[in-house]
């Protein structure tokens, strides 16, 4: 049992702070510097696009005015404090006052799961040691302490256990409520998260771009040119020597190559092999690559090596997110149904596999995230690929073919493609849960190199080097406990 007397608890109405902290528990540091924090990025919300566009429906034509970089928005100043936050404990949980007058509130169990000493969470391998089904149902501190390194909580076993959590750890993971970042006790806050720039056609003008020659040699260029990726959702590298080696040891700087039916790295001519539309001199429709896959690769990755006896074959680069962002202001009624209805998609042209993606019912063409329903996370969609709706309800047939077309006139519209002539030396690689890509009809001899990388080996990846490289460029040694990436 806590050996301190508990206030009645004032918990249901959420918007209340708890009773002030009990005397003796508290204290306020001061700090020798005080420092204004500022956001460098705004946070992703909703993409943040439907203000930087003008967008015009005469004659089904869309229209964006805003140049791509011309879309981030203006940063608002962090709130800062080098006060320490208050703390205080009922019968069930920790009140966190904050210096911005909000407060959060954690449950004691969660506190005592949570502890990141070296006894209940390994310092190397950053995972859970302490048994969580060892630990009582019930669960009360002995005290609750504020700190300046953070909040310190002292449970009543033998001998004591002692936690102590860093301020800006809970303040990022508050859950009742949500918070937002600040500085506290004159430390900063996390990085934001860095703002997605969706573009249109207008993209020509100044494409993001990183040369080889720094990404070879610089791990901080890769990070980089991995945020240029994740921004923009394409990037080009340019002077890559015209070889399928040179190639391949551009990509294996990001991560390691995925193997598919295709195999790991490709190097081929229109040749119809692995009985796909790819590798004919056909066009190819804005599409995102293997949408029969449970889950599609991450980024494509491909260089034209050489292009003889013939024209055409222009590649089209599209951004779903942006196309899908008109398509939601448009016909809202349209991005709810792509949104919604499941699409089952199949590739059956090789004799030697039959890729289906899991569940068989679909996936929707238009995938959110679970917690956010207004947060686009993946497109995924190539019509070729698309099996027989049978699972439609009769009254959804129609408007899913309206829904349809208005995505395709979204995708196919001269404001959304960006069409460019690659040639030997730019290598380009696309995000797949983002951006479309396809090409023009072409006649002679063409010939690609290039791979996959799964999504899941180049965010973790870039996640790495943003842990690595400090927002100003320079290495952090370690990786902390703390990390408030896991
Ligand atoms: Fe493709």
């Amino acid at each position: 049992m806590v050996s301190f007397v508990y206030r009645q608890p004032r918990i249901a109405n959420h918007s209340q702070p708890f009773d002030p902290p009990l005397p003796g528990r508290n204290f306020n540091a001061t700090l020798p510097t005080s420092r204004l924090f500022t956001q460098g990025n705004s946070k992703i919300s909703g993409y943040g696009t439907q203000s930087s566009l003008s967008i015009c429906t005469t004659a089904n034509r869309l229209y964006s005015t805003a140049a791509a970089h011309d879309v981030q928005a203006t940063p608002e100043p962090l709130k800062s404090s080098i006060e320490l936050p208050e703390s205080n404990a009922d019968e069930s949980r920790v009140a966190i006052g904050w210096p911005d007058g909000t407060w959060s509130r954690f449950h004691h169990f969660w506190l005592r799961d949570h502890c990141r000493c070296p006894h209940c969470f390994h310092p190397v391998t950053k995972q859970r040691m302490l048994d969580t089904f060892a630990l009582p149902p019930s669960l009360y501190p002995k005290t609750v302490v504020s700190k300046p390194e953070g909040l310190e909580v002292t449970w009543p076993t033998s001998p004591p256990h002692v936690s102590v959590y860093p301020w800006q750890w809970l303040r990022h993971n508050s859950y009742d409520p949500r918070t937002e970042p600040m500085s506290i006790a004159g430390q900063s806050p996390p990085p934001p998260i860095q703002e997605k720039i969706l573009w249109g056609s207008g993209i020509v003008r100044d494409p993001p771009t990183v040369a080889y020659e720094d990404v070879m040699s610089d791990d901080l260029a890769v990070l980089k040119w991995l945020e240029k990726i994740d921004q923009f959702g394409f990037c080009f590298v340019s002077g890559v020597p015209a070889t399928t080696e040179n190639t391949e040891k551009l990509i294996t700087r990001i991560n390691f190559i995925r193997h598919t039916q295709y195999g790991g790295f490709w190097d081929f001519t229109s040749d119809l092999a692995h009985g796909d539309t790819a590798y004919t001199n056909l066009a190819l429709p804005a599409h995102t690559d293997n949408s029969y896959f449970t889950d599609p690769c991450g980024l494509q990755v491909f260089h034209l090596l050489s292009h003889e006896r013939g024209t055409g074959g222009q590649t089209l680069l599209v951004d779903g997110f942006y196309a899908a962002s008109i398509l939601k202001e448009l016909h809202p009624e349209s991005y709810d149904l792509l949104s919604k209805i499941l699409v089952p998609t199949h590739s059956a042209g090789d004799e030697d596999y039959l890729y289906r993606a899991r569940p068989l019912s679909g996936n929707p063409i238009l995938q959110h995230d679970p917690l956010n329903k207004d947060l686009l996370v993946q497109v995924r969609y190539a019509n070729d690929h698309r099996s027989a709706m049978r699972n439609l309800h009769p009254s959804e047939v129609i408007p899913w073919y309206e829904a349809l077309r208005n995505w395709n006139r979204c995708l196919t519209s001269s404001d959304s493609e960006f069409w460019v002539q690659l040639n030997a030396g730019t290598v380009v690689v696309v995000d797949n849960h983002r951006v479309l890509h396809g090409r023009s009809a072409f006649s002679g001899k063409r010939r690609m190199c290039g791979a996959y990388i799964g999504l899941d080996d180049w965010r973790a990846k870039l996640d790495a080097l943003r842990g690595r490289f400090s927002s100003a460029g320079s290495q952090i040694k370690e990786r902390s406990v703390w990390d408030v990436a896991f």
